[in-house]
């Protein structure tokens, strides 16, 4: 690197790729070399703030388990599984725009948001009309929850699964509380033949992501906060269609413009409304509700 030519030595590492490398490697990896070549050397990285970066790293992996993963946190606090989801989710729109490919571009799919370290396979499904609040919340704001999934061609999608899980009114998961008893505010529904789903949850609240780690020290780093606005997720799953994992957002909820992980899109906000009085609850829910809303979803053609 005589003459300091930092260029030269960029190209040299890129260079370096073998002719067996994989083609996605071939396109992908000199685009990561240069451009973080390119942060390291306009922000002028000292060895120090090197090895801080990558210890970050080493304990982020060295804390993760199957329960926890602290490095998929780390990327969320900056921003990349944000990204990465919505690059995912526009990848056949851009590329038709671009004259790549034709199809779904005309389909206006309900926009996903990231799936977030909560999800839990396995979960059982339950009868539509039940409820996913597994111990009494008392006081808490118990929810009418119901909508449509349609398919890509407009008509409602039966028979498509339904995975809903939420935060409860402490601001923490079933996973995260072993005292919660399993499953608490979590459930999974088949919609019926009109693709009708329908459960009573809690309208939920804003939480902190764990931030007693990796994440935190890089959340306190940068002088932000840790909370997430009060959210709904949803994996929903239906033969012929993508997969679609999103969140609806509360509508009155704090964090919505400054969300910790970045995951909130304008049309993924939602409205609870007060419960109708024409509706009559589970049992175990009686003189309890105090929502409802109504969500339906547009999934898009399987790639
Ligand atoms: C969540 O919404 O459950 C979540 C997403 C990213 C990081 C932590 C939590
Ligand atoms: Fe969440």
């Amino acid at each position: 690197m005589s003459n300091i030519d930092f260029s030269a030595y960029t190209d040299s590492v890129v260079n370096a790729i073998g002719p067996k490398a994989s083609p996605r490697v071939k396109q992908a990896f000199p685009i990561l070399i240069r451009k973080i070549h390119e942060f390291l050397i306009e922000a002028d990285v000292t060895t120090e703030e090197w090895m801080e970066a990558c210890n970050l790293m080493v304990e982020a992996g060295a804390i993760s388990s199957e329960k926890r993963n602290e490095v998929v946190l780390v990327t969320d606090v900056l921003g990349i599984e944000s990204l990465v989801n919505t690059l995912d989710q526009t990848r056949v729109q851009r590329k038709a725009a671009n004259g790549v490919a034709n199809s779904s571009a005309k389909e206006n799919p309900t926009d996903s948001a990231i799936l977030g370290p909560f999800y839990r396979s396995g979960v059982p499904v339950q009868p539509n009309g039940t409820c996913i609040i597994r111990q009494d919340e008392p006081g808490a704001p118990y929810t009418h929850l119901f909508g449509t999934i349609y398919g890509a061609d407009g008509k409602p999608l039966p028979n498509a699964l339904v995975d809903i899980w939420h935060d409860a009114p402490d601001g923490f998961y079933d996973a995260q509380s072993p005292e919660k008893p399993e499953y608490h505010c979590r459930g999974r529904f088949k919609t019926d033949a009109e693709g009708r789903y329908s459960t009573v949850c809690l309208r939920p609240t804003a939480y902190p992501i764990p931030f007693d780690h990796s994440a935190g020290k890089l959340l306190q780093m940068m002088d932000r906060h840790p909370y997430r606005p009060a959210h709904i997720h949803f994996w929903i799953e239906a033969d012929g269609h993508k997969t679609l994992v999103t969140q609806i957002f509360d509508s009155d909820s704090d964090y919505l413009t400054d969300d910790a992980v970045f995951a909130v899109r304008d049309k993924l906000i939602v409205y609870f409304q007060p419960i109708s009085k024409d509706y009559t609850p589970p049992k175990e829910c009686e003189g309890k509700m105090k929502f409802e809303l109504q969500q339906d979803f547009h999934l898009q053609k399987a790639e």
